[in-house]
């Protein structure tokens, strides 16, 4: 089977060898070689790469390791919706896009959709007719409803409005768009984008949920300034990351077991560290600081990595649950560890590894001053703590001179989860990070809990996961990191 370095490779003869793409994407040819190793390519980079590619009747997916010609026979039709918000003069460059990527678009405007663009310019654009109207004699005659909304591969809602995901959700169908989305046989995907107010709302998270749960591929909002000039979630996801859901959704045969739990041996041979739990900073020989961390998430990390055949290396801050065991694990060394330093000297003896999953809460701090006898009450006052940074033990591996191939980090976030969490990733310089929202209640919680709500974030963009238990998680994660290594 391919891997990522096979396939880029082979893209980049079909574009006439290195120093021509080197040349087509404005870099030295130390840049090839660096994305060659990292199995990755700035965003912007792999759009020019594909982008002419497609010209070329090449299609190229270096997520889903795919390079093949394209003929119209594999032609993906993308039959886009839009609705009408601000946004939809994006759904312009999100259709160009998709044409430079080789999937032909048909697109479908409601009335509200035209007070910002016009059908004529989408027409334009894709040299296919638009369609507006539920009952026009041509359209009926040409081509009825039905078959426009059969007539595809997907049906990608962009933007789709607080009001139109609620006329989903109830299957209004009182014009074009809406009657497609209920007549459809095939996959429907909505990229929504609206004020933040209108996203938070309970009406509005309600009909996602009904809309998920009928099998509806959600492109969530991204946080950030939007049209109308509130902070918040909001904005249309980028073109990139809409694509690249599109290339996944369509390309079923390349998609990993999502959920799952299966064995896969698909990492047989890899060395994994994994670091799990808390770590509590002492402040004297009774009392330390800790936080909320029960190892759960990472644990099930370890677990499922040695189910896909890794050896794994987990390195544990206090928890109360037991080391993974059964047979399925028994590839997984444990090292218990107290404090982050301790933490961070284990990790860094036990590389060299392949990949690195930070999950641990390790707690950003340790008490300089820590007592060695137990601090007492005393009329001087309320002992100072002096504190200290402890080490990072993500960036530190990312930055290692022997760092693992795929580093990944975590994000616990209490505000602007998507954004926190992409800074993070670009700060500690690792390559993916999962990202959950912290100090919830009921629902929501996740420290202690078994289910958890995760995004993963990586160079390209982000892709929330639905809610799920954290053995589940780790099981699309792992598979996620299989696909990765490319291994059969
Ligand atoms: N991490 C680490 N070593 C540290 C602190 C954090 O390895 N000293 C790792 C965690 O395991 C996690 C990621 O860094 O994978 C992010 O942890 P988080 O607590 O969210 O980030 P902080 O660095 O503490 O950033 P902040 O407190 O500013 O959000």
């Amino acid at each position: 089977m391919s891997d990522f370095k096979t396939i880029l490779d082979a893209a980049i003869q079909q574009l006439g060898g290195n120093e021509t793409v080197q040349k087509l994407l404005g870099v030295g040819a130390s840049a090839l070689s660096n994305y060659r190793q990292r199995g990755q390519l700035p965003a912007a980079k792999q759009a020019i790469l594909e982008a002419e590619l497609a010209q070329q009747g090449w299609y190229l997916d270096l997520e889903g390791l795919q390079f093949t010609p394209l003929n119209s026979g594999q032609q993906r039709r993308v039959l886009l919706l839009i609705t009408g918000g601000i946004a939809a003069y994006k759904a312009l460059e999100l259709a160009r896009r998709l044409m430079d990527k080789g999937y032909q678009i048909r697109g479908v405007m409601t009335k509200s959709a035209m007070e910002f663009i016009t059908p004529l310019s989408l027409s334009a654009l894709t040299g296919e007719k638009v369609f507006t109207e539920l009952f026009s004699l041509t359209d009926e005659a040409e081509m009825g409803h039905i078959r426009l909304a059969r007539d595809a591969d997907i049906v990608l809602v962009a933007p789709a409005t607080a009001n139109f995901l609620a006329k989903m959700a109830h299957g209004l169908a009182d014009d074009l768009a809406s009657t497609i989305c209920l007549a459809t046989d095939c996959p429907v995907m909505i990229a929504p984008a609206m004020n933040p107010n209108m996203w938070a709302h309970p009406a509005t998270q309600a009909n996602l949920a009904t809309l998920k749960q009928r099998g509806v591929a959600l492109i969530a909002p991204e946080d950030g300034d939007t049209a109308c000039g509130e902070i918040g979630t909001g904005r249309l996801a980028e073109p990139a990351v809409i694509i690249a859901a599109i290339d996944r959704l369509l390309a079923p045969q390349q998609a990993p077991p999502l959920l799952s739990e299966a064995p896969v041996k698909g990492l047989i041979g890899r060395h994994i560290l994994v670091t799990s739990g808390p770590t509590y900073e002492p402040i004297d020989p009774v009392r330390y600081i800790a936080n909320h961390s029960s190892g759960k998430q990472g644990h099930a990390l370890a677990e499922a990595c040695a189910k896909a055949g890794a050896k794994v290396t987990l390195v544990s801050g206090p928890v109360h649950i037991p080391d993974p065991e059964g047979p399925d694990t028994e590839g997984v060394k444990t090292i218990h560890v107290t404090t982050a330093q301790e933490m961070y000297d284990a990790c860094i003896t036990a590389l060299p590894a392949d990949c690195a999953i930070c999950a641990a809460a390790v707690a950003d701090w340790q008490v300089v001053n820590h007592g060695t006898q137990k601090m007492k009450k005393t009329k001087t006052g309320i002992p100072k703590l002096e504190l200290a940074e402890n080490p990072d033990i993500l960036a530190s591996l990312s930055q290692h001179a022997a760092r693992p191939d795929l580093v990944i980090g975590f994000a616990a976030e209490t505000e602007n989860l998507h954004l926190n969490a992409q800074a993070k990733r670009q700060r500690k310089k690792c390559d993916w990070i999962i990202a959950n929202a912290v100090g919830g209640s009921g629902e929501d919680a996740v420290f202690g809990q078994d289910n958890n709500r995760v995004t993963l974030i990586d160079a390209h963009g982000h892709e929330d996961w639905q809610q799920t238990s954290k053995a589940k998680i780790a099981a699309k994660l792992v598979a996620r990191i299989e696909r990765w290594f490319n291994e059969d």
